[in-house]
């Protein structure tokens, strides 16, 4: 599509971008109310001043708005999927089940559980494994090409034409949408069984290898590696806070997961539902 079009359609008000005005103006309002109980005496309207306070609660307040959606919606939607997944495997919850009946024998109903105890319980993180590989939430990963390059294909494909392709040229300033699902779902990456949710392809080798992703061998935190096979390909690079970020999502997921499983028995009012994805702030 040429160019200035796609800049005329940016302009036009959708519905996806009400959505998001709106979550941005929720934000900021909440993140209003948190500085006013966490920072004592401020009452910050940081819309009036230039002042470094005001330039320092613009910054936070745009921080907030960021934390509530990349890191709420997305683990809150990973774990509703695990919900989801662990009602029509009943078999596979009870075996969390054991592995938390397990880490209490140590500690007790009460104890206070470390990082390593919540490490400790292989399926219940292949549980997580999975999820995250199945039901990916991001789409896709958007990089601006910051120089001419060729991107080169693992598997070649052979055109209608009849040509073998093994790498695709790309420009300057061209748009790369790589597609976390494909990925995630390849059969050459994950199997025959890539479009089934089986957490225990994560209790084998394949849980040993981390080629492309930040956490595990998939995309759904975005790639660790992209800035050494292509240095000079993204303006949005890998970086050591998606790292923290991925493990802290994960701890998240490990704790919730552990706690929800221990005290409630989850199943669907029926058999047979069928959840259709439909994208929301993400
Ligand atoms: C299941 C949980 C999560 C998933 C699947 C997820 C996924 C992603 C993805 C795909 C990106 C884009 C990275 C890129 O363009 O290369 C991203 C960025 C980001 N995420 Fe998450 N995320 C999750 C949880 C969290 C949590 C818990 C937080 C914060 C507490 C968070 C904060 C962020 C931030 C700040 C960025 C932007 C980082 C940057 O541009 O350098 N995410 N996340």
């Amino acid at each position: 599509m040429p160019k200035p079009l796609l800049q005329l359609m940016d302009l036009i008000l959708s519905q996806k971008k009400t959505h998001v005005s709106s979550f941005n103006v929720a934000a900021k309002t909440l993140g209003r109310e948190f500085f006013k109980e966490n920072v004592e005496g401020k009452d910050f309207d940081s819309s009036s001043g230039k002042d470094v306070l005001s330039i320092l609660a613009n910054e936070v307040l745009a921080q907030i708005a960021s934390l509530t959606l990349a890191g709420h919606e997305t683990t809150a939607s990973t774990l509703t999927w695990s919900l989801f997944e662990l009602c029509n495997h009943p078999e596979q919850q009870n075996r969390i089940s054991a592995e938390i009946l397990q880490v209490r024998s140590r500690h007790g109903s009460t104890g206070k559980l470390t990082s390593e105890d919540y490490d400790s319980m292989p399926f219940m993180n292949a549980v997580i494994k999975e999820t995250l590989r199945f039901h990916r939430i991001a789409p896709a990963l958007l990089r601006v090409l910051a120089c001419d390059n060729v991107i080169p294909l693992s598997d070649p494909v052979t055109t209608s034409t009849g040509v073998k392709v093994t790498e695709i040229p790309v420009e300057k300033g061209q748009l790369v949408e790589i597609g976390i699902g494909y990925y995630n779902r390849n059969p050459t990456v994950w199997g025959s069984d890539a479009d089934v949710w089986n957490p225990d392809r994560f209790l084998g080798e394949l849980d040993k290898q981390t080629p492309v992703g930040v956490y595990t061998n998939f995309l759904t935190f975005s790639i660790m590696i992209f800035k050494n096979i292509y240095p000079n390909t993204t303006t949005r690079r890998w970086s050591p806070l998606l790292y923290w970020l991925a493990f802290f999502a994960v701890m998240e997921l490990q704790v919730i997961l552990f706690e929800l499983i221990e005290s409630f028995k989850f199943a669907l009012p029926k058999a047979g539902i069928n959840i259709k994805r439909r994208m929301l702030g993400l």
